[in-house]
């Protein structure tokens, strides 16, 4: 994915395609995040969204103006160093900057393409210690990614307004942050200084619980204590999947996670 982002789900496209559906109306994504699912999809018209403003703010930036983008990371990147990375993260604090050059810059130079803020809402994640393939990208993938985007709305909302698009035979893919109550899992968190509650996915069930009379609905997320709970067997099928993750970056943080599936066709 053009975006490195914790918590991406491309390794599920990839093992487990057959459970995405291929007819639907609209695709609906509210928790985009790097968009592993869409771009592996391609559907034809699509509304993604995702409360990370800069996010979304870039993803725009790639749909209209691919050339531009690229030119400014790449030339970012040719002369990273840990200086620089420092310099640019400081611009990029700056309220007044929407640069989504430095985003995309930060993002792949950055710790283990992690994406978190401060309370103060400042990206303060350090740089990262891999000095090669910081940028596998030619202009060439740039503009496909536009192309993919062409048809898409996007938008920066909660996931609440987000499904307010949702009409009778759409396709809605969720995939929200954990909510853990372990410290170690925290990383999966905080991709925006607001942590995902246990409220939240309480309203989240309650959401797909309202729409899953008239759209397909694919839920993932981690398989811990509770999170079926909200759905019937009646009305629901679940899947658990062992999946290894990388927790805080390192190799000693590798585990095995369970991921649980929940959909509704
Ligand atoms: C697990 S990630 C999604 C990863 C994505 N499926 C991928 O493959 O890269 C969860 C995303 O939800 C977003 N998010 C967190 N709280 C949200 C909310 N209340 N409404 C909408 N998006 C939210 C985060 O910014 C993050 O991008």
């Amino acid at each position: 994915m053009i975006v490195k982002w914790a918590g991406g789900k491309n390794w599920l496209y990839k093992k487990h395609k057959n459970i995405f559906p291929t007819s639907y109306n609209n695709y609906i994504e509210p928790f985009f995040g790097g968009g592993s699912v869409f771009f592996n999809m391609f559907p034809k018209k699509a509304y993604l969204s995702d409360v990370n403003e800069k996010l979304i703010n870039f993803y725009i930036d790639l749909k209209n103006d691919p050339e531009k983008l690229f030119q400014g990371v790449n030339r970012l990147i040719e002369s990273h160093s840990d200086d620089q990375y420092y310099a640019i993260r400081d611009k990029f604090n700056n309220p007044r900057s929407t640069s989504s050059v430095y985003f995309l810059y930060l993002n792949r130079t950055c710790f283990n393409g992690i994406y978190r803020e401060n309370r103060k809402g400042e990206f303060n994640v350090p740089v990262g210690r891999r000095k090669s393939s910081y940028f596998p990208f030619t202009m060439k993938d740039f503009l496909q990614f536009s192309f993919q985007l062409k048809n898409t709305n996007l938008e920066n909302c909660d996931f609440r307004e987000a499904l307010k698009r949702a009409k009778e035979g759409d396709f809605i893919y969720l995939d929200p942050p954990y909510i853990e109550f372990e410290k170690e899992y925290d990383s999966f968190r905080r991709y925006n200084g607001l942590v995902f509650s246990k409220s939240d996915l309480e309203e989240l069930a309650f959401e797909a619980n309202r729409l899953k009379g008239k759209c397909k609905i694919l839920i993932s997320n981690f398989d811990q204590r509770g999170v079926k709970d909200y759905f019937t067997e009646k009305e629901w099928k679940f899947k658990s999947i062992k999946q290894m993750t990388y927790l805080s970056g390192k190799r000693e943080g590798r585990k095995y996670m369970n991921e649980a599936l929940i959909y509704n066709y």
